[in-house]
């Protein structure tokens, strides 16, 4: 079988040396975090994974910091971040320093797969010229160089790295063929061949884009239909009975994770220095952006309403820091947005999250809502459920970022709570 190489072993990188060793690839899994690798090489996973976790136990994985391990390696594939700064412009620098330190270290006629998530031009107008200033390769003569976008769902118990279908791009029918056959014999999905690098590249930007246009598009319908005592979640599920041509998507309290809130960025920016300005992508990361302020308001003006007090000096409790249900992922949650937002306010944060008790400030859901007058749920774990519909609830009202709570909202509002959502 082929040695393969995986540069960076975070939610995308570990699970696919996973499944590569388990096919009976060679694999040797590079990153340059020390406390990671040490727990890699003690047999522990370093991402919530039930997967990852199994696989882990038995893996035959060699993990290590050394790119000098590629020497060996057929194919390499780089998984590593790339996020935005603070600007939102996209921020290449990792993923360039992994395809050099690869390429650096790769025999000739081996493959390098990209499968961070880049936009269109990346490989062909920047990787490709970077690995060709700074190494002996020829990319397409002596190095192959092939983009798979990974559109792997963390924590979804259906779809994983193994079963998702994929699209692949090259630079040359060769570098294409050898991608082809590496999943191939990797995955138990479908693999579509793009005509170019740029497509592949393309493609991620566009899956995810028109999720956040989507998600936008109905946190704009909640802030009308809230003005216009219209219940969205409803209206969805209604529009939704139309067997085709319309596909549900909720509002919320906000877009987090390393993608949906990214990858629209890296579109807008390489076509705004082509010439092409993407007003609609703008206008739904604005939308979306918008969304803790406008639910923090949405909380303040009831509290006024049913205490005669703003958010200056009311303890509010903010459940959730991670982004997404079940996970201990809060990379670029909106809860953080949230908290700033009601300090800025005046109000007294508590933070809790049983997932991260590490950034929570209290360690158990009883302790987070004792003796507040206002709650925010933002992430829709399981255990939230568990807030008391008794009397041993204190808070005047709740804001339930994720509308996972509406069949209490009756439970509620005969205890004296006022129970919003966002477009409920
Ligand atoms: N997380 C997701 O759900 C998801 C899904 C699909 C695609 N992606 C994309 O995949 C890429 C990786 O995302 P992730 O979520 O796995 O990130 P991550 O932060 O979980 O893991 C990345 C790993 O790369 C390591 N790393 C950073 N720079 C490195 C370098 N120069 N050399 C070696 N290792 C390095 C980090 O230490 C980290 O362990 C991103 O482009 C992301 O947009 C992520």
């Amino acid at each position: 079988m082929q040695r393969v190489g995986v540069i960076g072993l975070g939610y995308v990188g570990l699970p696919l040396a996973l499944l590569a060793d388990e096919k009976g690839f060679h694999v040797t899994g590079i990153d340059l975090d020390k406390k990671k690798l040490s727990k890699l090489k003690n047999h522990e996973s370093v991402i919530d994974d039930e997967i990852a976790k199994r696989q882990i136990k038995e893996s035959k994985v060699i993990f290590s910091d050394d790119f000098g391990l590629l020497e060996s390696i057929d194919i390499a594939i780089v998984c590593v971040p790339t996020p935005v700064d603070k600007a939102k412009n996209p921020d290449l620098s990792l993923v360039k320093s992994a395809a050099v330190s690869a390429a650096k270290n790769l025999k000739p006629g081996s493959l390098l797969i990209v499968e961070s998530t880049i936009n269109p031009g990346v490989c062909d107008e920047v990787i490709i010229p970077l690995i060709e200033a700074e190494t002996n390769h020829i990319v397409g003569k002596t190095l192959y160089l092939a983009h798979c976008p990974e559109r792997i769902n963390p924590g979804d118990p259906k779809w994983h790295v193994g079963n998702i279908n994929r699209v692949v791009g090259a630079h040359t029918d060769k570098g294409l063929e050898l991608a082809y056959s590496f999943y191939d014999k990797l995955i138990d999905a479908k693999i579509k061949k793009m005509e170019s690098l740029k497509e592949a590249e393309a493609c991620k930007v566009v899956e995810n884009s028109f999720r956040d246009i989507n998600i936008a598009f109905v946190n704009e319908l909640a802030m009308s239909f809230d003005k216009l005592g219209i219940n969205v979640f409803n209206v969805i599920d209604g529009a939704a009975t139309k067997p085709f041509a319309f596909m549900a998507h909720y509002p919320g309290i906000g877009v987090g994770g390393h993608c949906i809130p990214v990858d629209p960025y890296y579109l807008i920016e390489y076509a705004r220095t082509n010439g092409f300005e993407h007003k609609f992508l703008s206008l739904a990361r604005n939308i979306n952006e918008s969304m803790p302020i406008y639910s923090v308001d949405k909380l303040e003006q009831a509290l006024i309403q049913k205490t005669g007090k703003t958010l200056k000096g009311a303890c509010v409790a903010v459940l959730g820091l991670s982004y997404k249900a079940n996970v201990a992922d809060d990379r670029e949650s909106p809860s953080y947005r949230v908290i700033d937002t009601l300090k800025e306010r005046g109000a007294i944060v508590t933070a809790y999250d049983p997932y991260i008790l590490g950034k929570s400030d209290v360690k158990t859901l009883e302790e987070a809502i004792t003796s507040q007058e206002g709650i925010i749920v933002v992430t829709s774990h399981n255990e939230f459920v568990n807030i008391p519909k008794n009397d041993s609830l204190s808070a005047a009202v709740i804001l339930d970022g994720r509308g996972f709570l509406t069949k209490y909202k009756g439970t509620f509002l005969n205890k004296g709570v006022v129970y919003l959502g966002i477009g409920t």
